[in-house]
């Protein structure tokens, strides 16, 4: 900004701040329209200011796609969570909303889901009124510091007013703690007549199962021998998807922290059936969502009723090894591009493919054909759309201060190298490479987004996914390329804000 508008913007900045923490809730907050800070995501949602993790209780209803996320609206370090919330119409532009649910006397709000409750199953609404519900974890900090083992508990909020307000259950805690210190992330959906609950349990996925959201009953635990035990299980994610045949499997998202295929945060993924009771797995190989070092606690939903069949995704773009000191001090952390999943073939089992959404489309501004292996990127924002002759190949994206980025394809890996890639010293965990087995996929496209400070590459349109976060002092400007195909296509996009 220039400096006439830096009162405006200090103004701003101030309304947001004040306004995230004692507007009246329904109220629509004051924001600082540009969002204009080095390394502010453009295209990717951020919160108006302050700290942000794990995105919670997506939910689509009556035109409205509904973002919630952990929020410390105090800090730009994590602290007592509450639920942020925005709202969009289509997936790409955001509006900020007042908080929806903060911290009581039964403790801080963790990460969970939130439902549509149809039927008024719950009796929290009315049959002509039914109500949204969000289930999330209470987190009493007393308990957890005086040395308790059962200081999480899942509790529930509702809100009759297209999620505008939201009242908490006189009755909560509707789940309470057997006395095991990691008890959390409730994510449920409707399965048969049924509410089904996938809770995190330390080393496992827990299953309850419900007639009216508040009474549960325990089902089944998962926990195959064989799967990525790191670090601790969190925020499960319970769906279908249909297969290339048309036949229908379940799958179990399971992030682990620490323990990824990269190190630090990371989201193991099973294939198999769900009887209603009991999840079981089809292989036991381990399977990683993505090979980036920052896509974490992701979660799924779809846009029913109005059902398109999509399952969307959305995931924290960062990771616990260094999210707390990333060079940023207005907002801490974005959320990944929302993908698309689908499941392919590989073998004898299924793959996840995740793919950004078709409306980011609209993001596109211009146009371009580049030519030959090195040119200007000419867009801060962009889309790139390059083709990998078969074999091997290298993708330097870098700007003039020397600052870049390496995607490499050798033999059967995939390489990315953020170790120069611009501010890294914040932390060792940072400055790294991080590689991905390719088990024999050849590579015929490559999408690579390009924000202030992320770098998200589609391998293969989606088989194979790289989010990375990246702070680069200007951005990255040129494209070096060798064992690509002549004509790239380079999209500038427009930001959001
Ligand atoms: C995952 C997580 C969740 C927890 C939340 C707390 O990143 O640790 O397990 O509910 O963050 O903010």
């Amino acid at each position: 900004p220039t400096n006439a508008f830096l009162p405006v913007l200090f103004l701003a900045v101030l309304a947001v701040s004040v306004g995230c923490s004692s507007a009246p809730s329904g109220e629509k907050l004051e924001q600082d329209s540009r969002f204009d800070e080095p390394f502010r995501p453009q295209y990717h949602f951020s919160p108006p200011s302050q700290w942000m993790n794990d995105p919670n209780g997506m939910v689509y209803f009556e035109g409205e796609y509904h973002l919630f996320y952990q929020h410390y609206p105090d800090s730009n370090v994590w602290g007592p969570m509450h639920w942020g919330h925005a709202i969009s119409e289509d997936l790409v532009h955001w509006e900020h909303l007042p908080i929806a649910i903060a911290p009581d006397s039964l403790g801080w709000i963790f990460s969970g889901s939130a439902v549509f409750d149809e039927t008024n199953s719950s009796g929290l609404g009315t049959p002509d009124n039914p109500p949204l519900v969000a289930i999330y974890t209470y987190h009493d900090p007393v308990g957890a510091e005086a040395g308790r083992e059962d200081f999480q508990t899942q509790g529930i909020a509702y809100s009759t007013d297209r999620g505008r307000n939201w009242t908490k259950y006189t009755g909560n805690p509707v789940l309470k703690n057997p006395g095991i210190r990691d008890f959390r992330d409730p994510k449920v959906s409707r399965i048969g007549d049924r509410w089904i609950m996938s809770l995190a349990v330390k080393d496992r996925i827990r299953f309850y199962s419900s007639g009216n959201l508040l009474d549960w009953t325990y089902e089944s635990d998962f926990q195959p021998e064989w799967a990525a035990y790191g670090g601790v299980w969190e925020c499960p994610d319970l769906f279908t998807l249909t297969t290339p045949e048309g036949e229908e499997k379940w799958i179990l998202f399971v992030s682990i922290n620490p323990g990824g295929p990269n190190g630090g945060s990371a989201t193991q993924y099973f294939v198999g059936d769900f009887d209603g009771t009991t999840f079981t797995s089809e292989s036991d190989q381990v399977k990683w969502l993505d090979y980036g070092a920052d896509n974490y606690a992701g979660v799924t939903w779809s846009n029913v009723p109005e059902s398109d069949g999509r399952r969307l995704f959305i995931g924290w773009m960062s990771n616990w090894a260094y999210a707390n000191v990333v060079p940023t001090e207005n907002w801490r952390s974005a959320n990944t591009l929302p993908r698309a999943l689908q499941l392919i073939r590989e073998g004898e089992t299924y793959l996840i493919r995740s793919r950004p959404v078709a409306e980011l489309e609209k993001l596109r501004k211009s146009a371009s054909t580049k030519e030959g292996d090195s040119w200007d990127i000419e867009a801060e924002l962009a889309e790139l759309l390059l083709f990998p002759e078969a074999g091997d190949f290298r993708l330097e994206l870098g700007n003039q201060a020397g600052e870049k980025v390496l995607l490499a394809k050798k033999g059967d890996q995939l390489t990315f190298d953020r170790s120069q890639s611009g501010i890294s010293g914040f932390s060792e965990a940072f400055p790294a490479l991080h590689t991905a087995p390719l088990n024999g996929m050849e590579v015929n496209e490559l999408r690579v987004f390009l924000d202030r400070s992320s770098v998200e590459v589609f391998v293969n349109q989606g088989a194979l996914v790289l989010s990375e976060i990246v702070f680069p002092e200007q951005p990255y400007s040129q494209a070096r390329l060798t064992g690509f195909k002549r004509n790239h296509r380079v999209y500038e996009l427009t930001g959001i804000w």
